[in-house]
């Protein structure tokens, strides 16, 4: 295990700043609040926490548009509070990792206030303008991600502005070597300060089309759909030259040691193992999201396992999500009692997990009412299902009015069902979803085989997926049961570590395993009879 850094020993859990504890009453959550639940995360065996943007902003995308990289939003607190919660999750063991946005700033942002100023202004370069189309419109088909046209035009100086996602966001040029500087800047300001990793916003998107050449059409689109998916985003994302720049990067990070660069990146998988870079100077993590969009099914999901293993890169480590700030709830994705199967996939599959917050509950999408609406994603383009509310409602913590989330009126309504989906009931459960994620935590960290060991998917009856992980010649084997039946899984042999259900635990196993409907275990290897 020593072989291997934390990051790809570790777990690590992703919370919502404004959504897991509020520590002052205002309905928000914050700094303080993080600070209250340090323990928590601790105690669940957690080895890494992800906060997104906590940086001052006008809030229009919820702290992704930042008028100062380098301070904490009075809404969350202060660096000093920044920094002691940083000391408290290091005393307990646990590493910080921060957002980087560097694809845009906020429209606030005093780089953008300036360029505002004129075609001559200081830092008009730092962003991305273009002249008006022959008749006055943008300057070519690009769209934005949160509907609309992704250019917005500055009447005093007669350009557009591009924003791959709000008017209020500007995307920067990345071009100038000026913007690679500052926010080479901007991550030393954090590194210094002792945090343990950073999570690059938008990775995909950093570098656009010189040409501006229009996108062409997506033949796959269909009504329903947003309509910047009318589009295929050629022009606008994944161009080649944000290789080089991933690598640069990474190079600010490998300026101090044992740091992590996480990378979200949605592409197809063949396109997401490029980032690891060609020799492994990349993003040490780029981002998977193979189970938040694969069909739920074991045929899909192992072949998907089993395609990104093949493509991975020697160098490459691989990592897994069920999901996060921007896409629906896992509980309400999976039939009913399949949250124990994903809580079971998501911690024994090779690579570093993220788990989202509330997931380790099976909390489930909230319901948001019109007038409660915040997203700027369902409040431009209503009803087609991508508004990312329903997601981040508070965490639940207990069984008190709001859910022991804050004593005041919460900025999000907390989920419906918090009386019995909370921390503090399912704590006292020995059969909770909480307190199988807490057995699985701790079996990865007792069984390097699950925590680093190697993967090798294995053939398996219907609906069955199978397979070993192997490490130092200990090998375990995981099965899980996708089927509304009870299947018994033949050719099986070892000892039952744990099972999603508690069933057989420490029961040795000759031939097969029976396993219930949405049931998965994990199996050890015969025990030698040499060692007694
Ligand atoms: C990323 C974030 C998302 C944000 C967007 C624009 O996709 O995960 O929440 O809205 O970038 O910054």
């Amino acid at each position: 295990m020593a072989d291997f850094a934390w990051w790809q020993r570790g777990v690590i859990y992703q919370l919502y700043p404004r959504s897991f504890q509020d520590g002052d009453g205002d309905g928000v959550g914050d700094l303080a609040g993080i600070r209250q639940r340090l323990d928590y995360l601790a105690w669940l065996g957690v080895d890494a926490v992800w906060i997104p943007p906590i940086y001052p902003s006008p809030m229009a995308d919820f702290g992704y548009d930042i008028t100062d990289h380098c301070a904490i939003d009075p809404l969350f607190g202060t660096l000093a509070e920044f920094d002691a919660l940083l000391a408290e999750a290091h005393e307990r063991g646990l590493r910080v990792i921060l957002d980087f946005v560097p694809n845009h700033t906020s429209d606030m942002h005093p780089w953008f206030q300036d360029a505002l100023r004129g075609r001559d202004a200081a830092h008009r370069d730092w962003y991305l303008w273009a002249d008006p189309a022959a008749d006055g419109g943008p300057p070519n088909n690009w769209r934005s991600h949160f509907g609309g046209p992704a250019w917005t035009l500055d009447p005093a100086t007669g350009q557009y502005y591009l924003h791959a996602f709000l008017k209020e966001q500007p995307d920067l040029n990345w071009r100038n070597p000026a913007v690679a500087r500052a926010m080479a800047q901007v991550m030393r300001f954090w590194l210094d300060r002792g945090v343990d990793g950073l999570r690059l916003d938008a990775t995909w998107h950093l570098i656009k089309d010189e040409h501006l050449r229009n996108n062409p059409p997506d033949p796959s689109w269909h009504a329903g759909l947003p309509e910047h998916e009318k589009l295929a985003h050629v022009y606008t994302s994944d161009r080649p030259e944000v290789q080089r720049l991933v690598c640069e990067l990474r190079q600010v990070v490998d300026e101090y040691p044992d740091r992590v660069l996480i990378g979200e990146l949605y592409l197809p998988i063949e396109r997401v193992v490029a980032y690891y870079g060609t020799t492994g100077n990349g993003i040490h993590l780029p981002a998977n999201a193979l189970l938040i969009g694969a069909p739920w099914d074991a045929d899909s999901i192992g072949a998907a396992a089993d395609r990104y293993e093949a493509l991975l890169p020697v160098f490459g480590w691989p990592n897994w999500a069920l999901g996060n700030h921007d896409k629906p709830r896992i509980a309400g994705r999976v039939p009913p009692g399949h949250s124990r199967l994903a809580a079971l996939l998501l911690l024994t599959l090779r690579g570093t997990p993220t788990l989202y917050y509330g997931d380790e509950l099976g909390m489930r999408n909230g319901e948001i009412p019109p007038a409660a609406i915040r997203d700027p994603i369902e409040r431009n383009m209503p009803g087609l299902g991508r508004g990312r509310d329903p997601q981040r409602t508070p965490m639940q913590w207990d069984d008190s009015p709001n859910a022991g989330f804050s004593p005041g009126q919460p900025w999000l309504p907390v989920a419906a069902g918090f009386e019995t989906v909370n921390v503090a009931g399912q704590r006292a459960d020995d059969a909770s979803l909480l307190t199988l994620y807490r057995r699985l935590l701790q079996l990865r960290r007792a069984e390097p085989a699950l925590a680093v060991g190697r993967y090798a998917g294995q053939g398996a009856p219907p609906g069955i997926l199978r397979y070993e992980r192997e490490h130092d010649g200990r090998c375990l084997t995981v099965v899980l049961n996708f089927n509304e039946t009870p299947r018994r899984i033949p050719g099986l042999q070892g000892r039952v570590l744990l099972s999603t259900l508690g069933r057989d635990e420490g029961r040795d196993i000759d031939d097969s395993l029976l396993l219930l409907p949405g049931e998965g275990a994990i199996l050890a290897g015969r025990p030698d009879p040499a060692a007694g």
